[in-house]
Parts: C-alpha cells; sequence; structure tokens
C-alpha cells in the first residue's frame, strides 16, 4: 500500500491554506436530496470520504457535475430510490448521513449499517431514537437500517448524550417535517452550524444551531442554493499543531480563528506563540515548550480530533503531560506507532500519562486512523531521521494533498506509490 516517507528536522515555515471541513462535507452532500432543486457547492475538499458520498449520489441517481476541483453542482430531484447500495455505504462510515436525508425528503431509506471504526464501539442508537421521535418505524435487517413513515411529524427530540452525527440526522430529517422539532443537548460543533446554515440558505427554518437547544420549523419545499462550506477547524489545528512540532513559524491560511479558539487556548499555554487574523493564524515558537494537561470534550471544548496531534507535541516536552480521552472509548491505538519512534507513554484507562523525551527518532510505523495518521506524520517531522508511515489511505479520506501542502512549508515528505500491492489489496 502507498506510503509517506517523511524526513524529519526541517522547521515548516510560510503559508499553507486549509481546504473545506470533511464533516460538514459528508453532512452536506447527502443533504442535497432534500432540495427540490439543483444546488452547487464550493470549498469542497478534494478527500475521498467525499468522493464516496458523491459517488453514493450518482448510483441513487443524482446528476453530480464537477465544475472545478472543489465545486460541484448536483441535481437530486430525481432520485431512483431512497436506498443507498450496500458496499458504497460499507466505504464511508458518515454514510448514516443519508438515512436522515432520505427519511427527510421520501419518509424512507436504507442504508446499510456503518463499518466498524478504531475508536472503539460507535453505535447509532441516538440517530434511530431521534428518527422514531419523528413518527419513523426503524428495524435492521441483514446489516441494513431501514426508517419508513407515513408522515414525519416534529417533536421533541433529547440526546441523552452529546453526538454530533445523531444531531446532524435530526436536523436532516426534521428539515421537511410536519411541525416544530426541538432537539436538546445538541452537539455545538462547527460542522453543525455549517449543515443549518445549508439548509436555511435553501429556505429551511432552523434556529439555534450552535447552541444545545436546536428547533426546527418543517418547510414544504427547498430552493436551489450556491453554498460555500466552512474551512477545516480540525486540518487547520492540525497544521498550527505540526508548526509547533518543527518550531517552525507558519500562517495558516482559510480559517475562522473563532472555531480554533480551544486549540489556540491550549498550544498558547504549552508556550506556543498563535497570533490571529480575520480569516488566518500565525503559529511560531520563541521559548521552550511546556508540559500540559489536556481532556477532549464536545465543542466548545478541546476537540477529540485533535487529541493524537497534540499528544504528539507533548511527548516533545517535558513532561509529564496527561491527556484524557472522554468521547471515545479506543483512541490511543497511535501511541504504540509512537513508542516506535522513543516516545515515553502509560496509558491508564481513559488518560495517556505522557513522559516528553525531548526528541523522537523516525521509524517504520502504520496509521490506524485519520488523525492517528496526521499524528505520526506530525511526529516524523519532528523526529530525527526517516518515518515511513504506512496504510495512509486512513489520512486521505480527511486531508486533502497532505503531503502537497506540507512541502509547500518546507516539509520533506513525499509520497511512495506501490500500485502492485494496491491491486493485491483491492483483489483480495
Ligand atoms: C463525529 O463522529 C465525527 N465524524 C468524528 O470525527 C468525531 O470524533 C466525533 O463526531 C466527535 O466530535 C464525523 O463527523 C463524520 P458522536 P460521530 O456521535 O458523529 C456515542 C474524524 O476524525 N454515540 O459525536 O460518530 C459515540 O459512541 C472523526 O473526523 C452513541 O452512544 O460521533 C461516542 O462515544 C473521527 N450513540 C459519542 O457518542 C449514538 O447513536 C460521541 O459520538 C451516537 C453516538
Amino acid at each position: 500500500m502507498d506510503k509517506f516517507v517523511v524526513k524529519g528536522g526541517n522547521r515548516l515555515h510560510g503559508d499553507i491554506y486549509v481546504s473545506g471541513a470533511k464533516n460538514a462535507a459528508v453532512a452536506i452532500i447527502p443533504a442535497v436530496i432534500l432540495s427540490d432543486e439543483p444546488c452547487t457547492l464550493e470549498n469542497v475538499p478534494d478527500i475521498s470520504d467525499v468522493s464516496i458520498g458523491l459517488k453514493i449520489l450518482r448510483e441513487m441517481g443524482a446528476k453530480v457535475e464537477m465544475v472545478d476541483k472543489t465545486t460541484f453542482t448536483i441535481d437530486a430531484t430525481h432520485l431512483m430510490n431512497s436506498e443507498v447500495p450496500y458496499d458504497m455505504a460499507r466505504k464511508m462510515r458518515a454514510s448514516y448521513y443519508f438515512l436522515g436525508a432520505c427519511l427527510g425528503k421520501f419518509n424512507k431509506a436504507m442504508v446499510s449499517m456503518p463499518g466498524g471504526c478504531p475508536l472503539g464501539d460507535r453505535p447509532i442508537d441516538m440517530h434511530l431514537k431521534a428518527f422514531e421521535t419523528l413518527g419513523a418505524k426503524v428495524g435492521i435487517v441483514n446489516g441494513v437500517v431501514n426508517v419508513e413513515t407515513d408522515h414525519l411529524y416534529g417533536g421533541h427530540i433529547y440526546f441523552d448524550k452529546v453526538s454530533v452525527g445523531a444531531t446532524m440526522n435530526a436536523i436532516l430529517a426534521a428539515a421537511r417535517a410536519d411541525g416544530l422539532t426541538i432537539i436538546e443537548n445538541a452537539a455545538r460543533e462547527p460542522h453543525i452550524v455549517d449543515l443549518a446554515n445549508f439548509l436555511n440558505s435553501m429556505g429551511a427554518d432552523i434556529m439555534g444551531a450552535g447552541t444545545d437547544v436546536i428547533k426546527i420549523r418543517g418547510v414544504k419545499y427547498l430552493r436551489g442554493t450556491t453554498y460555500s462550506i466552512v474551512p477545516d477547524q480540525i486540518e487547520a489545528g492540525t497544521y498550527m499543531i505540526a508548526a509547533a512540532a518543527t518550531h517552525g513559524d507558519v500562517m495558516i491560511r482559510n480559517v475562522i480563528p473563532k472555531h480554533l479558539e480551544s486549540i489556540t487556548a491550549k498550544l498558547i499555554k504549552i508556550g506556543v506563540n498563535v497570533e490571529e487574523f480575520d480569516d488566518a493564524v500565525r503559529v511560531w515558537t520563541s521559548r521552550p515548550l511546556v508540559k500540559t494537561n489536556i481532556k477532549t470534550s464536545p465543542h466548545p471544548g478541546f476537540p477529540t480530533d485533535m487529541q493524537p496531534q497534540i499528544a504528539t507535541l507533548l511527548t516533545l516536552v517535558d513532561g509529564p503531560s496527561l491527556v484524557t480521552e472522554t468521547i471515545w472509548d479506543s483512541r490511543f491505538a497511535y501511541v504504540e506507532e509512537l513508542r516506535r519512534m522513543g516516545a515515553n507513554i502509560t496509558i491508564d484507562g481513559k488518560v495517556a500519562i505522557i513522559e516528553g523525551t525531548g526528541s523522537l527518532k523516525g521509524a517504520p510505523v502504520k496509521a490506524c486512523d485519520l488523525r492517528a495518521g496526521a499524528a505520526l506524520i506530525i511526529a516524523g517531522l519532528a523526529a530525527e531521521g526517516v518515518t515511513e508511515i504506512e496504510d495512509i489511505h486512513h489520512i486521505e479520506r480527511g486531508y486533502e494533498n497532505m503531503d502537497g501542502k506540507l512541502r509547500g512549508i518546507g516539509a520533506d515528505i513525499e509520497k511512495r506509490y506501490f500500485p502492485e500491492e494496491n491491486a493485491a489489496v483491492k483483489s483480495s
């Protein structure tokens, strides 16, 4: 399988440009199904999760035209059915958003259970509970989730836990339901707000996105729109940490600084300099970095999707630093790989105790999931010597042209292709 080969030691410097948000795009692409007219999406990230989402739309009968690398015009007004092809749905975890979108438009949907994930158990019970609250019957037959109703009515949804996916799916299903839907204990992430803004730009009536209570008054018609996807908060944070880990000086452009507040606050606490501009942040170091404790929590707290990256930075800092993961049961798989590079980390349940070693040594490592892979690239950039990262398809699910963007700010990173291995894997 293809690899990234990173030679560490270069201080990153210059300007790097952030793409549209993966976790917004994977919800907004299915949301186009709700529209009664064609839509145009701009600032769409060029990543494999998006390619799969667009392919699913095409398979369902939508007309998807690429205007340019990041702009697509989509006409989903004549879909053949509300069933997502089983084999494709399994390829992208977020394919469950097609459930909410198809239920909202057709009063029915069939989507395979989402694929497994290295983060631990990822149930969708709260998604299904939300659909039932709006009047849908829910069943799972042969690994396929079936949701159906004669009529969708607004309802009062209370989530026991904060869930990004369940909040997104509840909004999708309620956008055209009859009457008022109230979602309590809603997730507040920037991508939730982006989905609501997209739907409101088509004439939906969604209030309170970004707070823990969202009110949706169902509408009968959704017009076409041209919508630009919000910049990716996690991609931006990843490059902020790469700049800090290499003691570089980088301007990260196309960002919304407010979305980065919890990341900025923690980096400043570690001793990193961060300067905010209208749509950019400058990150550089000028003093030794200091140990800091991190605890992930739903937005506006420190994002779990930044946990592997900041833990990697803390391996370079005199410890001990404690990193507590509160969202996922097992999001420390990358630690084993960092240990190969000399990191001194002990895992005690949901807490990683990081004794900074001041430096890492290049080694052959494997990406086990998207953000773990990004963290290993950061480790490679900061390490002495060469790091080879395998299974980079995980990284390419959510980072557009990561090696190219990093080379643009001075990183010594290249992608090695192994077509015969890829072919072997594909045929297996
Ligand atoms: C989204 O996953 C993101 N994925 C994840 O990002 C992110 O880590 C997560 O939100 C938290 O921010 C996308 O947006 C595509 P949740 P999601 O529902 O929606 C439990 C990345 O790296 N839960 O907020 O699946 C769940 O097990 C990815 O970009 C239930 O128990 O996360 C978890 O413990 C990784 N029942 C917690 O809630 C449910 O029905 C939060 O999960 C749903 C969730």
